[in-house]
């Protein structure tokens, strides 16, 4: 075996100079501990734990659809990306509630002095949130939450230049962004085309802003697909794999928003035509509002009440869950605060300790690592309660 003395002197050497370094800064540092952390400024810049938000104005952009315009209140927004969301912390009844909401606006619309965020909001049938924000929220509304998260845009180094956006309902909000972005002269030579599913054309939402953009730049398209509206003359039916490829061009890159339901169809047209993971990106906007359509679903447990005794530092409580909501919805009901974030199993957030205890994840919604898996933690906003649960929660 032969020893490298040469390198081996140099790294000693090396050290040595390191140590002597570090002894003469701590000799001459300043007892009293220094406040200022540039790092962590940075962090805080880029990434505010909490942030207000004033409301600037709300419009409506369809019947069932408004826009919402909002300032940070200390006029500092972060940077962020065509297609990431804010998280909102509500507090509505006695519920503590977190919800995501994609920045529609695009990032150019945040710099500069007068800068600005946009959420474009739905309420197409009775819903907790969407309903508290039609009800509530003025032009002078201070909302708490903060931004910018999620993994949902474009990136260079691995997507295509050709965007072939798939959506539903409220998911055409990232494309939004993304579409104004290109508009403005971001996103060099990306070229969008939006399909679009809706029931009647007054479920569009954006679309006459969209159709905006499509006039103006000939990098954007957008094809409406309307399912229940003979009048219409554009594409009819549903979003199916014959439209897709028809408006594909040349080597896609597919990012799907909207709907368990719709990914569910989309998911399978995809591997039918042998779209790779990696040439097809999703962010799946809800759970379904009834869980018997989950596949796999545990027969019955939607009619069923389990006690789950929720441990959350030194505090313990036992609350009711309903078998067919996940338990992060439990324990929001029972004015427990969870932190969640995508609330479909891929951020995190919500990652709890089962005690013990079984509980359900579906399949597309598993987003968990296989130690955390070993060992018994799960994801709240998508771990349905199918026996009496012990489980441990973070404090928010
Ligand atoms: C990344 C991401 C981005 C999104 N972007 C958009 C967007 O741009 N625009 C948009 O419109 N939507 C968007 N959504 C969906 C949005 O976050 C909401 O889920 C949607 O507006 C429906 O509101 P809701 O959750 O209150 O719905 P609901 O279906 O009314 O409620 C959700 C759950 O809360 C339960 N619940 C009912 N009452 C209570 C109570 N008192 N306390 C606690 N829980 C209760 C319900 O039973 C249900 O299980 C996005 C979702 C994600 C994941
Ligand atoms: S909130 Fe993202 S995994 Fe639960």
């Amino acid at each position: 075996m032969s020893v490298k003395v040469k390198g081996f002197l140099k790294d000693v050497g090396g050290a040595s100079r390191v140590t002597a370094a570090r002894k003469n800064a701590i000799e001459t540092a300043s007892a009293v501990p220094d406040p200022k952390d540039p790092i962590r400024e940075l962090a805080d810049l880029l990434h505010p734990a909490k942030m207000e938000f004033i409301v600037e104005s709300v419009r409506d952009t369809s019947p069932t659809a408004k826009v919402f315009r909002m300032k940070s209140a200390d006029g500092h927004l972060p940077v962020f990306q065509a297609g990431q969301y804010v998280n909102f912390r509500l507090k509505i009844g006695e519920s503590d509630l977190t919800r995501p909401y994609t920045i529609s606006s695009a990032p150019c619309d945040a710099r500069g002095k007068d800068g600005y965020i946009e959420v474009t909001i739905r309420r197409n049938r009775p819903y907790l949130v969407p309903d508290w924000f039609f009800e509530n929220v003025r032009p002078g509304t201070v909302l708490q939450g903060n931004m910018p998260f999620g993994n949902f845009y474009y990136e260079p180094m691995r997507d295509s230049k050709n965007l072939v956006a798939l959506a539903g309902g409220s998911g055409i909000t990232p494309f939004h962004a993304m579409a104004r972005e290109i508009a403005y002269g971001r996103m060099k030579d990306v070229r969008l085309t939006i399909l679009y599913g809706s029931v009647h054309h007054s479920d569009i939402i954006l679309g006459e802003e969209l159709a905006a953009i499509e006039r103006d730049c000939p990098n954007v398209k957008v094809v409406n697909i309307l399912s229940g509206d003979d009048a219409w003359e554009g594409e009819k039916g549903f979003l199916t794999r014959e439209l897709i490829e028809k408006y594909s061009g040349e080597d896609p890159t597919y990012l799907f928003c909207g709907p368990l339901a719709m990914f569910t169809m989309i998911d399978g047209f995809m591997k039918d035509m042998g779209i790779t993971r990696r040439r097809f990106r999703r962010d799946v906007l809800n759970q379904p509002a009834d869980p018997t359509k989950i596949p796999d679903w545990p027969q019955g447990n939607e009619q069923k009440t389990w006690k789950i005794r929720v441990l959350r530092g030194i505090d313990e409580t036992v609350i009711d869950a309903a078998g067919s909501e996940p338990v992060a919805v439990a324990l929001e009901r029972a004015g427990i605060p969870v932190d969640t974030h995508c609330r479909c199993g891929e951020c995190g957030y919500c990652r709890s300790k089962l005690l013990s205890g079984e509980i359900f994840v579906p399949e597309f919604g598993d987003g968990r690592r296989m130690m955390d898996k070993e060992f018994g933690w799960f994801h709240a906003c998508v771990s349905y309660p199918v026996s009496d649960l012990s489980i441990k929660i973070n404090i928010m």
